[in-house]
């Protein structure tokens, strides 16, 4: 395997969920895969001063019981012979010349600097890197979403930033675009002849995308209080997936051609009035339940949420992409914690024949639809129907299945591991240019101020339930229903 160029990457918040969860377990499988180059070096900053004995330990803590199957006790050793830590406190320049000091500001080796904080730090940190020269010509700066709270917020951080970094070191990260199936979409499109022609308003009767997550807000209550579902998941990784769904095809698959598409879809976003937001878009609140048969509390009983709280943890949405392809098609877009399963998947519901000469078998709603599966398990069905063996014409609902678990023996990477090697060799196609973050809060913009302006309480459903029963309402109107429930 190709080793990745000498890096140093830096991580902001390295003692954080996110890295500890997922950034540093994404690097130790690069390590194992004998992706990164020997020299390539990790370090976590934090505002505590652990020293590096006791990061260590907090890794052994924290980071190695996840690794599962993974762990072997000389990879693991090996790989901490990259890491180290160093004391940070992100409002102290002088903090940031120690760290420049010991990483050495020559352009000779790449330099990632993850910014895995809240995004009000991101600003801080960005200037100070520039003032302490460590943002070279080999230098990159990831910035984790949501990139602000708003439009306004966002173009001030992106405005900031790019007075230290040019666009192309700039790498907004939305580890969706990362995700294997996302990748088999493109694949899948445009890489055959077989649904071009079919993909398109003429055939397609409704595209619907779900995240659903059955794990609630866990620690992060402060964070989500200030976020919700809207701007956490549907204003980045639910409009990511949209694009790659929608886009015509990209002359190639460089960065800016893939941005350029993706881009266009989101102008083409048909903006929501304020009678829209009311009419197709839900708004839900999880109360207690049950998960797998347990017990789990309510969000406003979750640590640091108000007890009032009216904050979205499910969202639902009705839109269109204006433009001959899709005009006319619903996209049906859902996301929730606290739902019954954890899913991610994008179905394509294609449309009716025009002459029925088979009755519909009982409970089958459309009879070709294509389902890509990204999460729990990566797949591909295309549904039809088919005649059930024996002497009637009776036709049942089958698929074809594309598992790629069975079909590709090869290890597969996470979403990050792949995006961070991404980083470190410098492709930018899977990341989130300016223009398209910012198109994205426009669109979102409207629903969040009509919410806000007309108190809209979200709707509460059960934890361990598909959400408010408004969101399967908004389906029935059209005549149709969300794939799982069929
Ligand atoms: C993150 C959100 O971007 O994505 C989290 O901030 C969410 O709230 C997570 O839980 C879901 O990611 P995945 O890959 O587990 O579906």
């Amino acid at each position: 395997m190709a080793t990745t160029p000498a890096f140093d990457i830096v991580f902001f918040g390295g003692t954080g969920d996110l890295a500890l969860r997922k950034l540093i377990p994404a690097l130790y499988d690069a390590h194992l895969a004998g992706a990164l180059h020997p020299g390539g070096r990790i370090i976590a900053l934090g505002r505590t001063p652990l020293g590096r004995d006791g990061y260590l330990a907090l890794l052994e803590s924290r980071v190695q019981p996840r690794l599962g199957s993974r762990f072997s006790d000389t990879a693991w050793a090996d790989f901490l012979e990259r890491v180290d830590f160093a004391k940070l406190d992100a409002d102290n320049i002088d903090d940031y010349h120690q760290l420049a000091q010991s990483l050495g500001t020559s352009a000779d080796r790449v330099l990632v600097c993850y910014l895995a904080t809240a995004p009000h730090l991101f600003i801080t940190i960005c200037q100070h890197l520039s003032a302490a020269g460590l943002n070279h010509s080999n230098s990159r700066v990831v910035l984790e979403k949501p990139l602000g709270h708003d439009l306004q917020s966002s173009n001030a951080i992106n405005e900031a930033v790019g007075q230290c970094f040019s666009e192309n070191q700039i790498y907004r990260i939305d580890h969706y675009l990362g995700k294997e199936s996302v990748q088999n979409l493109l694949a899948i499109r445009f890489g055959n002849t077989l649904f071009e022609p079919l993909w398109r308003r003429e055939w397609i009767d409704n595209v619907q995308i779900t995240i659903a997550e059955d794990l609630g807000v866990e620690e992060r209550g402060e964070f989500y209080e200030r976020t919700g579902a809207l701007r956490d998941m549907l204003q980045s990784h639910l409009l990511q997936l949209l694009c790659i769904v929608a886009m015509e095809p990209p002359s190639s698959l460089t960065e800016d051609a893939v941005r350029d598409e993706k881009l266009k879809v989101l102008k083409s976003l048909k903006p929501f009035t304020a009678e829209d937001v009311l009419t197709k878009a839900v708004r839900g609140q999880y109360r207690s339940g049950a998960i797998n048969g347990k017990p789990v509390p309510g969000y406003r009983e979750e640590p640091n949420v108000d007890p009032a709280s009216n904050t979205e943890t499910f969202v639902a949405l009705q839109a269109e992409v204006s433009g001959w392809r899709w005009a006319g098609v619903p996209f049906f877009l859902r996301t929730g914690k606290r739902m019954q399963e954890r899913v991610a998947e994008i179905v394509i519901n294609f449309r009716k024949v025009p002459h029925a000469l088979f009755p519909m078998p009982v409970g089958v709603s459309s009879a070709n639809r294509l389902v890509i599966s990204l999460q729990p398990k990566e797949s591909v069905r295309l549904y039809f129907l088919a005649k059930k063996p024996g002497d009637t014409m009776d036709l049942q609902s089958t698929y074809l299945n594309l598992d790629f678990h069975t079909m590709f023996k090869s290890r597969r990477s996470d979403a990050y591991e792949r995006l961070l090697l991404d980083v470190i060799n410098g492709r930018l196609a899977l990341f989130m240019r300016r223009d398209e973050q910012a198109q994205a809060w426009t669109w979102v913009e409207p629903i969040l101020a009509c919410w806000g302006r007309h108190a809209i309480a979200p709707k509460l459903y059960t934890a361990g339930s598909w959400g408010p029963a408004a969101s399967s309402g908004l389906l029935s109107r059209t005549g149709v229903s969300w794939h799982e429930e069929a």
